[in-house]
């Protein structure tokens, strides 16, 4: 039966866990090549641009000895061109998997009931279920996950859900500090409360940043205005005063923090140049992980 990964809640604590395990076990090799997709071939749809989700995704693909084929936004017309079943239909006629970045959600569910491939989510305004694995994955190498606490500062966006329940499940404290109107969604705190209850961990909502900050272990923020969401920008601009990641917010994290963001970077809105070129920050190794965490899920969907 193919298994999908449209969201972060698709993968159990458990199953979030082996992955990143194999994700390391990989990394530390000094040969990374692994034959899991041998003869297979992986479609990569992106209705939105990037830079880290399709270079890591595409090498991911090659690491494992298949082959990857990109279809850029103008190309695929995903809902305008042709349905999501139509599209999904025929992929499922050429492909072994599908790898997709969309707008809507029900996008991803529509391809993977139409394909009958597995489905990976590689960003939808709701979710970014992969980058939560690679930093996550950053963490455990930066001092750990399991006790200490992470703090989002910023939108409740596709990033924060899919960190907040995977670092729950991990036995991190999650505090996520957001401007009214802008929080976490219900169903997203409800998940990563419940992965919370079981790991260890906890998860609450401050919206005071300095106080969701102070003592952390991790900061974290992302972009006030997400792809798809320009024409809010001036709007979110205000609405955001006082939420940016500058270094007089970090120094309220314990000395050691570490200071990430999933890139790309909106420097001197969410976040300084002073803080996410600084000594803190390990953005980079979070975009090397990429590479890491989806190698390790797409051998795990395959093996
Ligand atoms: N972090 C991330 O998903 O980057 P891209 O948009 O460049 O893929
Ligand atoms: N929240 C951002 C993440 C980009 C990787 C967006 O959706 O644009």
């Amino acid at each position: 039966m193919s298994r999908s990964v449209l969201t972060v809640g698709d993968l159990s604590a458990p199953e979030i866990s082996e992955v990143l395990d194999r994700a390391l076990e990989t990394k530390r090799r000094d040969d990374r090549h692994g034959s899991e997709l041998s003869g297979k071939t992986a479609l990569l749809i992106f209705q939105k641009p990037s830079l880290r989700t399709r270079v890591s995704f595409e090498l991911a693909v090659t690491n494992l000895g298949g082959q990857a084929l990109y279809l850029s936004p103008p190309e695929v017309g995903l809902g305008e061109r042709e349905s999501p079943e139509d599209v999904g239909g025929v992929a499922g006629r050429f492909c072994d998997l599908i790898v997709c970045r969309t707008f809507d959600q029900s996008n991803l569910e529509r391809l993977a009931a139409a394909s009958g491939v597995p489905v990976v989510n590689a960003l939808s305004d709701w979710e970014h279920p992969c980058q939560a694995l690679a930093d996550v994955l950053t963490i455990r190498e930066h001092g750990g996950t399991c006790g200490r606490t992470l703090t989002y500062v910023g939108d409740g966006n596709n990033v924060a859900r899919s960190l907040a329940v995977a670092a729950a499940g991990e036995g991190m404290h999650v505090r996520v500090s957001s401007p009214s109107g802008y929080e976490l969604d219900e169903a997203s705190v409800a998940e990563a409360t419940r992965r919370a209850s079981e790991s260890g961990g906890s998860v609450r909502l401050v919206s005071d940043p300095v106080e969701a900050v102070s003592g952390a272990d991790v900061v974290y923020t992302d972009t006030w205005t997400s792809m798809g969401q320009e024409l809010e920008a001036r709007q979110r601009l205000e609405a955001f005063t006082g939420y940016q990641v500058d270094a007089q917010l970090v120094a309220n994290a314990s000395a050691q923090a570490n200071v990430m963001h999933c890139l790309p970077a909106h420097r001197g809105e969410e976040i300084t140049d002073e803080v996410l070129d600084g000594p803190q920050s390990v953005v980079l190794d979070q975009a090397e992980n990429r590479l890491h965490a989806q190698q390790a899920l797409l051998a795990w969907l395959f093996d």
